[in-house]
């Protein structure tokens, strides 16, 4: 049987200038099963982020071939691929400073034509619960705590019910104490929602706890 995720001999090389070319991705090639907590570990400049990119649909411009539930990602329309296939969070929340925690939660609705504008009520509620955001939905991004804001991004990112969730050092703006309770929300919507998490960090306390974890050296998976 066929894998949900399925990633073979993925390549990126950047081409900064005329004569320098960085082989950023040189041949990733590994599978993930759905519903289940990946990591992804290497050193700085190992390609993380950039396999991150590839993957969210955020740079089109590499090689190889990635297939998500038996279709590959290039035959995807664009948007509904970014919309309900994948959700992406990031080391800097990457928060709208003048919208509220509710606003900003709805966001990727703002690009949307056709809204089911019932559902969307109530899973703002849900995910306001879900990440303990309720008293605070009025609030702006400057009045949170680091650990409030990136749970405003998870929700965020979560708005649309993607089924994978793409996570670049979601903790590595966080003490450790938060982090931890950032990575056991991040658990438990993987476990009550299915949605696949492949999570980037540095921090192996944080790789341990997942079920697998895919390690970069230069741009390969070893
Ligand atoms: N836009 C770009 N143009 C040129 N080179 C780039 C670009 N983005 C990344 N690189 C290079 O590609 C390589 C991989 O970078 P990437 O950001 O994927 O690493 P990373 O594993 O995420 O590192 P870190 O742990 O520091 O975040 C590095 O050598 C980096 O310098
Ligand atoms: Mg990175």
């Amino acid at each position: 049987m066929s894998k949900y995720i399925e990633i073979d001999d993925l390549k990126r090389i950047y081409k900064p200038s005329k004569n320098v070319s960085v082989k950023a991705l040189d041949g990733v090639s590994f599978s993930v099963d759905e519903g289940s907590f990946i990591s992804i570990v290497g050193s700085s400049g190992s390609g993380k982020s950039t396999f991150l990119n590839v993957l969210g649909g955020l740079d089109w411009d590499y090689s190889g071939k990635i297939v998500i539930d038996g279709k590959d990602i290039r035959d995807y329309n664009q948007n509904y691929y970014r919309r309900y296939v994948v959700g992406t969070i990031f080391q800097q929340f990457y928060l709208i400073p003048s919208l509220t925690v509710e606003e900003n939660i709805l966001l990727p609705l703002k690009f949307q034509r056709n809204i089911k504008q019932v559902n969307v009520k109530e899973r703002l509620e849900y995910l306001l619960e879900k990440t303990g955001l309720t008293n605070r939905r009025k609030h702006y991004p400057k009045e949170l705590s680091g650990g409030q804001a990136q749970r405003v991004a998870i929700a965020r990112a979560l708005i649309d019910s993607p089924k994978i969730i793409l996570a670049d050092e979601p903790t590595g703006n966080l003490d450790s104490h938060t982090g931890e309770a950032i990575l056991d929300l991040l658990k438990s919507l993987n476990k009550s929602e299915g949605i696949t998490m492949i999570l980037v960090t540095h921090d192996g306390k944080i790789s341990k706890e997942t079920e697998k974890t895919i390690t970069l050296v230069d741009g390969k998976n070893v």
